[in-house]
């Protein structure tokens, strides 16, 4: 009863029914664009019991596959479980569920990862093709209709504008207190008709609170209760800590240079464990009344805005541990004017990271002596995650930052090596690279002063002398002088971990 009043549209409640049979309205071959990102505002209960559906189907050799939009990556009960059921043909944007990733890896599905700014464009320019169903979480239903956004934000707009047919997930677990926390923006068009998005501060709301929704198309309403389930955070450690201080002294310097206002600009900060450490370090810092114009709000973050470091955070979706999303879901009405959540497209979009002059934090997998940054592909072939926003942020950051473990696997890889095996972030975008080890600003260098600059503040001692050694020979042997590089040589630190498990000799 308590879930079904969460529907207060009476049209609309004519269309809740059982999970079976909305399942039934989706369509071997079909696209499906699911709500989701990072771990928060997922559908729970569709994708599990379509996950059953397609084992069954699968191994009686009747395939049922689907290709599979979202926001960035989901929780285990989406990706993970029809990942595990062969039941997804193609993905987009950003995946980190380790079944799909293996999946993936092992050519068994296909996946296009994007700039996650560019997704909901995309669409709507038609180059991703048609969009069959929109599987969305949602909070509650207005009596006008309205849909009250969910923990994520993500791509739903456009998924529930672009959908033949619409299947929503009403969440009881998600408190009723995150209704007015979104802003929706619906003002984004396609070229020649696009005009200036009208945010000038990380504080702005340009848009509603609700998504709107052709009766018409919805199709099914499924009642669940169901908690988001993101991977907890490891306590920063040793390494991430010292990262931190790296970072945190350099702002003080820019700060003292008048090159950083007192308060910082907007702070983005990447997924992962290292970002979260730094955002630790910085709520220790003597920084206050910080803003962050980001993707993702982690435990980091809410542990800046109950300490008051933080004022605001803007972003599309909360990335938080079990623990810290269940916490902030019982005080939501405390977070409600500390926290903005709006589309991708618009927590990402370049023109408002390069107006408000978001400062940039983002991990990394590789970087090479030059700068060139590989967030993707361990070894040059397998995908860890994606690019995510950190293209959308680097290019377009006031300062670009990248931050790593200056070694992987416990020694065995370098993070800065010769050349990268894959590059997503080309040196340009790439200001600072930061490591345990200390800091490289590389702003206003040459390709030569960067590598002399990474090798020294940035690498392992243990590959110091062998990166100093590759550039070295590089410089009497290479065959031009602006980049100096030996071809055959580049990638022979990579081939040796395919080898024998480690970059070392
Ligand atoms: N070679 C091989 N593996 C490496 C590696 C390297 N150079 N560097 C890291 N790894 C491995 C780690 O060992 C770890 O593997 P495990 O899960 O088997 O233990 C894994 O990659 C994650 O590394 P970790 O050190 O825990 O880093 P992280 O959690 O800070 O994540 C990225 C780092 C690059 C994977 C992550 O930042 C990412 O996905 N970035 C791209 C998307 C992005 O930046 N989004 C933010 C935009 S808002």
């Amino acid at each position: 009863m308590g879930q079904t009043s969460r529907v207060k549209n009476t049209a609309l409640q004519r269309k809740i029914m059982p999970v079976e049979a909305a399942v039934e309205l989706i369509t071997p071959g079909s696209t499906v664009g699911m709500s989701g990102f990072t771990g928060s505002g997922y559908p729970k209960v569709v994708p599990q019991t379509l996950a059953s559906r397609m084992e069954t189907r699968n191994k009686a050799g009747n395939p049922f596959r689907l290709r599979i939009w979202t926001g960035a990556s989901t929780g285990p009960e989406l990706d993970g479980a029809l990942a595990k059921a062969d039941g997804i043909e193609f993905r987009l944007p950003y995946n980190s569920d380790p079944i799909a990733r293996e999946k993936i890896n092992s050519g068994k599905m296909e996946y296009f990862d994007m700039h996650l700014s560019q997704v909901a464009p995309m669409a709507w320019q038609g180059f991703l093709g048609e969009l069959d169903t929109a599987l969305i979480e949602i909070t509650g239903i207005t009596e006008d209709g309205l849909l009250i956004p969910s923990s994520s934000v993500g791509n739903n707009k456009t998924w529930l504008d672009r959908a033949k047919n619409i299947i929503l997930e009403v969440n009881a677990w998600q408190n009723e207190a995150l209704e007015g926390i979104h802003d929706i923006y619906y003002g984004t068009a396609l070229p020649p008709n696009r005009v200036p998005i009208p945010l000038t501060r990380p504080d702005d709301r340009i848009g509603q609170s609700y998504f709107k929704v052709d009766p018409e198309k919805v199709k099914a309403i499924v009642l669940t209760d169901s908690p988001d389930r993101n991977l907890p955070f490891a306590a920063p450690d040793e390494v991430a800590l010292r990262i931190a201080g790296h970072l945190i002294e350099f702002f003080e310097h820019e700060v003292k240079r008048g090159r950083l206002p007192e308060h910082l600009l907007p702070l983005q900060s990447g997924v992962g464990n290292i970002a979260n450490a730094v955002l630790t370090g910085l709520n220790g810092s003597r920084f206050e009344n910080l803003t962050a114009y980001t993707e993702v709000i982690q435990d980091g973050m809410v542990d800046m805005l109950n300490s008051g470091k933080m004022r605001l955070a803007s972003a599309t979706s909360f990335s938080l541990s079990p623990e810290a999303a269940t916490l902030m879901n019982q005080n939501m009405a405390f977070y409600r004017d500390k926290m903005i959540l709006r589309p991708q497209e618009i927590s990402n979009h370049p023109e408002l990271v390069r107006r408000l002059g978001c400062i940039a934090m983002n991990g990394l997998i590789e970087a090479d002596i030059y700068g060139n940054v590989n967030s993707t592909h361990v070894m040059g072939s397998r995908i860890q995650n994606g690019i995510g926003g950190s293209g959308d942020f680097a290019r377009n950051a006031y300062v670009s930052i990248f931050m790593t473990p200056s070694i992987a696997k416990g020694g065995k890889i370098s993070a800065i090596v010769p050349q990268a095996s894959h590059v997503d972030h080309i040196s340009q975008d790439v200001q600072v690279i930061v490591t345990e080890q200390g800091l490289a600003d590389l702003r206003g260098l040459s390709p030569k002063q960067k590598a002399e600059k990474i090798i020294e503040n940035c690498a392992h001692p243990d590959y110091q002398p062998l990166l100093r050694d590759y550039y070295k020979r590089a410089r009497e042997h290479s065959y031009g002088q602006q980049s100096p590089c030996l071809p055959s040589e580049a990638l022979s630190w990579h081939q040796r971990f395919i080898e024998t498990g480690s970059m070392l000799p």
